[in-house]
């Protein structure tokens, strides 16, 4: 009877569960790897929209009962492809496959629904997890697109003093709402967007309308700006940018800024398409500016000071920390930024982001 009783603990002891996490499971969810990302995790303080939202399920990794991972996966693209974020595992558990058998199981149960759409799986990789992991998940995934991260540091109310005037202020801008977003997606926006996605804050999107509501979802943070002339956004204004540093300037991003695509010919001038969101977190706040198009260093930091003066304006007493994530090293914009506004070097170990997809299988 108690050799029994032992066998049975012992099966209990090593068996692995799958469950569905709950806004109940936060406290369990941010202690299995409390502040991995240098200060600046979003999982304690965006918990509920990982695991409640459209399309979203939380996910727990049990062994004996005991839960060493999470991860979040969202259906996103109409239904085709399976977002998964947030994944992480206790730090006395990992190198072990947890992670690995935690995500094919995952699968399975997505299979199991039998979802006529579904058919890959997406997922944004940073540096430091490709340079542990990227030999394991390069097996099945595929890298679709590579970003640059480009980071600083502010305080808030110091830049809020150095600030003249206001992001509305910043001539040749405009904020696009939901719907031209929308009609941005629904036409041809392959000169903005060469691989078909999007990589928008934490989270990257196939560029098609049906994620247009899912990308303004909740009242979220997001902002988009666009400056240059298209037919595809035809409001936006042709008014010369300024900049109070320096004064008017062509100059462009070293290594050219983003390489003209075919498609380019058809819009008269350079486009900037810049899409900024925030997220309280340990060190204060983190801005992301996910910058899409071709422009002029002028422009460039045209977006990046409407951006940092929307920040400074909402989150007037927090220390911030400021990423732009672009297809080009943007250290020449916060460079000339520098003229007018105090902004700290940063020494962040994300430097990369990666895209990558697979076939759900
Ligand atoms: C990254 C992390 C979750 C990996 O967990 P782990 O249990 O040590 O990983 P494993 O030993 O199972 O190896 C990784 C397996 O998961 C798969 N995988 C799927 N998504 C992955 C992802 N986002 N990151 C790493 N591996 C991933 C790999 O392909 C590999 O599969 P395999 O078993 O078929 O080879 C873990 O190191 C961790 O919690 N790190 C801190 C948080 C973090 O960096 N999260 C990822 C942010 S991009």
């Amino acid at each position: 009877m108690a050799d029994a009783a032992k066998s049975t603990s012992g099966a209990d002891e090593l068996k692995e569960e799958l469950c569905v996490a709950t806004v109940d499971d936060f406290d369990v969810v941010v202690n299995i790897s409390p502040d991995d990302n240098s200060g600046i995790d979003y999982l304690p303080y965006r918990y509920h929209p990982l695991v409640k939202g459209p399309g979203v399920t939380g996910f727990l990794y049990k062994i004996g009962h005991k839960v060493v991972a999470f991860q979040c996966a969202q259906l996103v693209d109409g239904g085709q492809t399976l977002l998964l974020n947030a994944g992480r595992v206790t730090p006395g558990t990992r190198g072990v496959g947890v992670f690995g058998r935690f995500t094919r199981r995952l699968f399975q149960h997505f299979m199991d629904q039998k979802l006529p759409h579904l058919k890959h799986v997406r997922m944004i990789v940073n540096n430091v997890n490709m340079d542990s992991n990227g030999h394991k998940i390069l097996k099945s995934y595929r890298i679709i697109m590579e970003r640059t991260v480009t980071s600083f540091e502010l305080y808030a109310p110091e830049v809020k003093n150095q600030a003249t005037r206001l992001p509305t202020d910043i001539p040749g801008l405009k904020q696009l709402s939901r719907d031209d977003v929308h009609a941005l997606v629904c036409g041809d926006s392959s000169f903005l967007f060469p691989e078909g996605r999007a990589m928008l804050g934490i989270r990257a999107y196939r560029v098609m309308a049906q994620n247009t509501d899912l990308v303004f979802y909740g009242g979220n943070s997001r902002a988009f700006i666009v400056s240059g002339e298209t037919n595809d956004v035809r409001s936006s204004s042709r008014l010369p940018i300024v900049h109070p540093c320096e004064g008017e300037n062509k100059e462009s991003l070293p290594e050219g800024g983003l390489p003209a695509q075919e498609s380019d010919k058809t819009h008269s001038g350079d486009v900037l398409l810049s899409c900024g969101s925030w997220y309280p977190c340990n060190r204060g706040h983190l801005y992301h500016m996910d910058v899409y198009g071709s422009g002029s260093l002028d422009q460039w930091c045209a977006h990046l000071e409407w951006h940092l003066l929307r920040l400074v304006n909402v989150v007037s007493e927090s220390e911030a920390n400021f990423h732009i994530v672009s297809s080009v090293d943007a250290t020449s914009v916060v460079e000339k930024l520098r003229g007018c506004f105090h902004l700290k070097h940063a020494d962040f170990p994300f430097k990369k982001t990666f895209l990558v997809e697979k076939e759900l299988s």
